[in-house]
């Protein structure tokens, strides 16, 4: 059976140049499990237990009335949704919070989705949230993550030795942090089309 993704109510949060951003909807919730189970997915995430349709469903719920958590559902220009993307414990005293990502149709990685995605994100929290410290964790052997991370502007702040245990043994996890000042000259280039 052919997976039905497009975004019939045509609603847009976030507009970038390759992708949209918009709320996650109910009827999203059976492509997200199976992206939330797919272990080439999940083996750069921090979840790795397996998520049944009924948990999806629980985390999608909590999420609604969550109002320390932004999380969109990512989309080509057309409507199809390819992924997830989000910034998390947003701390509104220090106004502080760490984004996290992933792209579940893999067809689509490393075509700068996600670095589009993560700039119009990025532009939200500082220029909407007022946010002022973003922050992320990547795992060191995502190379991956850790260049559209820095493509999007993000330092590294340090690396947090042996942390995560992923296929067998215990990996760095860097960890990455970018002030809006630090962000705008990539936000300028951005609009330039030359980022
Ligand atoms: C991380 C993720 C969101 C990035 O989105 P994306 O659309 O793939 O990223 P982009 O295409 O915008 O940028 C990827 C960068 O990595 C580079 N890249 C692509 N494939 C790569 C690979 N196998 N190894 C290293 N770098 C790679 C690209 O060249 C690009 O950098 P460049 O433009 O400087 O050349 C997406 O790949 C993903 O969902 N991965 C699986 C889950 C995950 O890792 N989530 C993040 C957890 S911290």
């Amino acid at each position: 059976m052919k997976v039905k993704n497009q975004d019939a109510s045509g609603v847009v949060f976030l507009r970038g140049k390759k992708t949209l951003l918009r709320p996650l909807e109910e009827e999203d919730l059976p492509l997200l499990t199976k992206w939330i189970n797919d272990r080439e997915v999940t083996r750069y995430l921090v979840t790795y237990l397996p998520m049944s349709a009924e948990k999806e469903r629980d985390w999608f719920m909590k999420l609604k009335d969550n109002k320390d958590e932004v999380t969109l559902g990512v989309c080509l220009l057309d409507g199809t949704l390819i992924g997830v993307m989000g910034t998390h414990h947003i701390d509104w005293k220090d106004r502080i919070t760490t984004t996290g990502a992933f792209i579940g149709d893999k067809r689509y990685w490393g075509k700068g989705y996600g670095t589009d995605a993560k700039m119009q994100l990025l532009n939200y929290c500082f220029n909407t949230l007022n946010l002022r410290k973003i922050q992320s964790r990547v795992i060191a052997f995502n190379a991956r993550s850790l260049a559209y991370s820095k493509h999007c502007g993000y330092q590294i702040e340090g690396t947090s030795r042996l942390e995560t245990f992923k296929e067998g043994k215990y990996w760095d996890v860097v960890d990455l942090g970018l002030f809006r000042e630090e962000w705008l000259p990539y936000w300028e280039k951005y609009l330039k089309g030359k980022l």
